[in-house]
Order: C-alpha cells, then structure tokens, then sequence
C-alpha cells in the first residue's frame, strides 16, 4: 500500500474512532486528576471497583492490641490477600518489607491515646512523608459530635487542601466515640459531611438498619470497618450485607487479625467483597481452608 494511502487510512481511522482515556469508573471520582485516580486504583480494584484494606493502625492510639504483637509475624503473611494496607508509618517503615507494591494507606492523625479523650486529635503525617513512603491515600479521623469536632474536620480539611496539592486522595475515618449512636441517621450525616468537604472516600460502620440508605446519600465510595471481633461467620454476614447494600468494600482489622484463623478469613472476606460470595458459602469456605491450616 502507498504511503499516501496509509496516511489517508490512519486519518479516517482516527476521526472515525477518536482516542479516548477510559476512566477509572469509581463512584464520584469521575473529575479528581489523573494521579489521583491512580493512586485510588492503587485501593480499589478496577475490575470490581472494590477493596479489602486490612487494616493494621489501631497501635497509634491502642498499642499493641491483641494481635498485633508481632505485626513481622502476623499480618506480614497476610499482605497477599489483601489489596491495601492501612497503617502507620511506624509500622510501614520498621516492620513491612519494601517490596510490598499494593496500596497503602496512611493513618495520618493522631494524638491522645485510649486513656484520654479520643476526639483531641491533630494531623500526624505530612503529604509529603506520605509522597516518600508511595502511600495511595492519607487516612483521618473525623468525630462528628464529639468533643473536638471541629478541630477534627479541620484536620480533615487542612489535609485534603494538603492532599489536592500532588494529587493525594485522603479517607474520611467516620469516628464513633462511647457517647454517639451508631444508627444510619448518624452515619449518613457522618458520611455526608466528610464527602462534603472533599474526602476521596470514607469509612463508616455498618448499621443493620437502613445502611443503603447511609451508600445512596453518600456521593464517593463508602468501605466499612470490622470493629469489635465478632464470631467469623457473623463478620462475613456483615459484610455480605455491606456489599450487597452498596458499601465499595472493607477495612477489616480485629476480624481478621483476631480470628482463629486469619489467612483462611482474610480469602473468605475476599470472596465476599471482589465476587459477591454468600455469606455461607463464605464461612464453608473459611471453615475449609481453616482446616487445611
Ligand atoms: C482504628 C481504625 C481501624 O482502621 C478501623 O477501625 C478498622 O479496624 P477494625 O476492623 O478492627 O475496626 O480506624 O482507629
């Protein structure tokens, strides 16, 4: 074929099928920056536009809570099965290889310790240590109603300002202290106010009730946290239904790391999240690998 003719087909080629950048489809993500985008797919899956985050940062305010003794021992193990880590930079630095190439995301505030009021937190972690240790995302506590709310969504804020700078996305950590209801009222004004000020995605809690009502009120994606552990067939039901009521996934610590068997929980909780597994065939599964140790 002529060169002419060559030059002719590519031309009609291209205006015929203009190029495009498929983008990274993520529930309100859709105008954040390229480097942003990059680093959320860091987190969430594109091919389900889901995550499991095991989530390992409760030593900042807690110590070294059960489990987490021997963070070398326990969780480095299970760093395969998950797609995120959450922690802090003790921890990343000191006791996670540097070879680990998933996403982190860094527990960024900080303060008071579980003997004191939790609310009165400060920002912990510059953007820019969180640039040197390739962290996806910084993560911060926001205590709506609490003694320091304010002081606590200007941590938020001061972050997210940080953040926009180079491209940083920040989690919106919905904190519950003692006093405060966990019901979907609190979290959708939670939820909706961290999304409101410009966080990336956020964190919550699930509510038996009406929790969808908490993912459709809240414009980015939503993952949840475990919480207290639970009997392992009851955190895969909870998160079952999280999933299944449109959170984008979870941010499990104590339920995995606390349970019987925290590499066989960790594949059943994947399950769960990336490919709608029933929360019974979950635990069989559970059960099953538990068994073969
Ligand atoms: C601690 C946190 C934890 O990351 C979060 O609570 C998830 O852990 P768990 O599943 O154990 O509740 O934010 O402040």
């Amino acid at each position: 074929m002529a060169d002419t003719d060559g030059i002719q087909a590519s031309k009609e080629y291209y205006l015929d099928r203009p190029q495009t950048n498929p983008t990274f489809g993520l529930k309100g993500c859709g105008a954040l920056d390229w480097g942003m985008q990059n680093r959320l797919s860091n987190i969430f899956r594109p091919e389900t536009g889901r995550t499991v985050m095991l989530a390992v940062d409760h030593g900042y305010f807690m110590g070294p809570t059960t489990g987490l003794e021997r963070i070398d021992q326990t969780i480095v193990p299970l760093l395969p099965y998950s797609d995120t880590l959450m922690c802090t930079r003790g921890v990343l630095r000191s006791m996670t290889p540097s070879t680990y190439s998933k996403g982190v995301v860094m527990r960024a505030s900080g303060g008071p310790s579980i003997l004191k009021e939790l609310s009165n937190e400060q920002i912990a972690v510059n953007v820019e240590d969180a640039l040197r240790m390739n962290c996806s995302a910084m993560a911060v506590q926001v205590f709506i109603g609490g003694e320091f709310e304010s002081q606590s969504i200007h941590n938020l804020t001061r972050l997210i300002d940080e953040g926009m700078r180079y491209g940083m996305p920040v989690l919106g950590v919905t904190a519950v202290g003692k006093e405060l209801t966990r019901d979907a009222q609190y979290m959708r004004l939670a939820t909706r106010i961290i999304a409101e000020l410009g966080a990336a995605y956020v964190k919550t809690y699930f509510v038996e009730k009406d929790f969808e009502s908490v993912t459709a009120s809240c414009p980015v994606p939503i993952v949840i946290a475990g919480g207290k552990k639970q009997p392992e067939k009851d955190a895969l039901a909870m998160a079952a239904k999280a999933i299944k009521q449109g959170a984008s996934g979870v941010d499990m610590g104590r339920n995995i790391f606390q349970s019987e068997a925290p590499k066989a929980m960790i594949q059943a909780v994947n399950k769960v999240v990336h490919e709608n597994m029933s929360a019974k065939h979950a635990y069989e599964l559970y059960k099953d690998l538990k068994a073969q140790g």
